[in-house]
């Protein structure tokens, strides 16, 4: 494996990775070597400190007291909106805060979906999708006596612009798909899609929970993308589980009802009736995740003070990674990544033990179908193991991974 001139230079990285405190764990008797970041990755001391700081000093509920604990989060989580506005080349109203990519596109087929889609329309998603961007449209078309359509991807693993353009029509009134790949690491050409969709009149909802840790900030502009709804996960990207954002275009929130209701959504309310605020506070019913938005303020400061080159960085590993398992013996990488992820099948071994016997050694992988079971169907297995980077990693765990391929080998031959 020779070293790529993109890598971080090692007192860099090794300072990246003193910041993130649980690199420094061992895991039966081995160093930790993390690369399960896909399922969750790990959290900066920054990110730490502001939760902390929330439970101690910022203690109070937002935008209800008048006393100094409430007036500091309130001021804390307020300057959040804002802050993940930037980081997707928004406005602030169009943030909505939620507790996950689940919970966001959730929203979306419970509000707009029930508004939108009738008997004999269609929602179009791809072959990639994780369950959360699959199940609550299978939802919402068995409600509306609605057409879900999937569409083909290619034996690489990109999603298949003919067949994309073969199942839209002026039936289409959403098309959802991931943005990058959680399984097999493709990154979708959202602007080309979204161009596609628009001009059949169908809107289009980006699930960018696996993009956002990953790609370049032009990348994720949602004014690049065209998209009109992008949805990502706080503990994806750095942040704090239970935390998630939904952006949507100001003219579409404007015009969509609730979902849950409660406290704070309301302008005002009689024993018969309400009135709604506008968007986003419309789809933010109770006490909001106020640790958790405040933690997800803190991961992108974090992520966006980083250099730019940690993209650069992330992505020579990830060559060095794919490198690496395909030359592990009996191994087979499904698909052809090109981000972040790469997932493989061992000849004669099932995943879980796999996992299992790589986590003997320190090395965190995930095993299953990564809750896309039904894109393992399609590829002709059951389940796979998932290695998967951040920008934290290094050559060093690349290493780690591929001695530990090498003797899950002797335990299979
Ligand atoms: C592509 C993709 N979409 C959606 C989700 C759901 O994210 P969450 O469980 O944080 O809501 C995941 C989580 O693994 C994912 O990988």
């Amino acid at each position: 494996m020779i070293p790529e001139p993109l890598l971080a230079q090692e007192h860099e990285l090794a300072r990246w990775r003193r910041d993130v405190p649980a690199l420094a764990l061992r895991v039966h008797d081995h160093p930790l070597t993390y690369l399960d970041n896909a399922a969750t990755t790990l959290k900066p001391q920054a990110v730490i400190d502001a939760v902390t700081q929330v439970a101690l000093a910022q203690a109070g509920n937002v935008h209800r007291g008048v006393h100094a604990l409430a007036e500091a989060a309130t001021e804390a989580f307020d300057a959040v909106r804002p802050q993940v506005a930037r980081f997707l080349g928004a406005s602030a109203d169009e943030v909505i805060f939620t507790s996950g990519a689940t919970a966001s596109i959730n929203l979306v087929a419970h509000s707009l979906g029930r508004q939108v889609v009738g008997p004999g329309d269609a929602i179009v998603v791809t072959e990639l999708e994780h369950h959360a961007n699959l199940v609550p449209w299978q939802l919402l078309c068995a409600e509306r006596g609605a057409e879900l359509r999937v569409v083909a991807i290619l034996e690489d693993g990109r999603i298949s612009l003919e067949d994309l353009a073969r199942k839209l029509d002026r039936r289409v009134k959403l098309v959802a798909l991931c943005h990058l790949s959680n399984v097999l690491g493709t990154v979708a050409p959202v602007a080309e899609i979204a161009a596609m969709a628009h001009a059949v009149g169908a809107l289009v909802l980006v699930d960018g929970a696996q993009a956002v840790a990953h790609l370049a900030p032009a990348e994720l502009a949602v004014s690049r993308l065209g998209c009109d709804f992008y949805v990502f996960s706080a503990h994806k990207v750095f942040g704090p589980t239970g935390t998630g954002v939904l952006w949507g275009r100001r003219e579409l929130l404007a015009q969509m009802p609730p979902w849950q209701t409660g406290g704070e959504m309301i302008a005002s309310v009689d024993y018969q009736r309400a009135q709604f605020r506008p968007p986003p506070e419309r789809f933010e019913a109770g006490t909001p995740n106020i640790s958790g938005v405040i933690g997800l303020g803190a991961a992108l400061h974090y992520l966006t003070n980083l250099p730019a080159h940690r993209a650069a960085h992330e992505a020579a590993l990830h060559r060095a990674l794919c490198a690496a398992v395909a030359g592990a013996p009996g191994v087979t990488i499904l698909g052809r990544p090109q981000a972040a992820v790469v997932s493989f099948v061992v000849a004669r071994a099932h995943p879980h033990d796999v996992a299992t016997l790589l986590d003997q050694r320190g090395v965190a992988v995930r095993a299953g179908h990564h809750c896309a079971q039904p894109l393992h169907g399609r590829l002709g297995v059951s389940a796979s193991c998932r290695a998967s980077l951040a920008y934290y990693n290094s050559l060093e765990d690349v290493r780690a991974l591929a001695a530990a391929l090498s003797a899950v080998r002797e335990v299979f031959p």
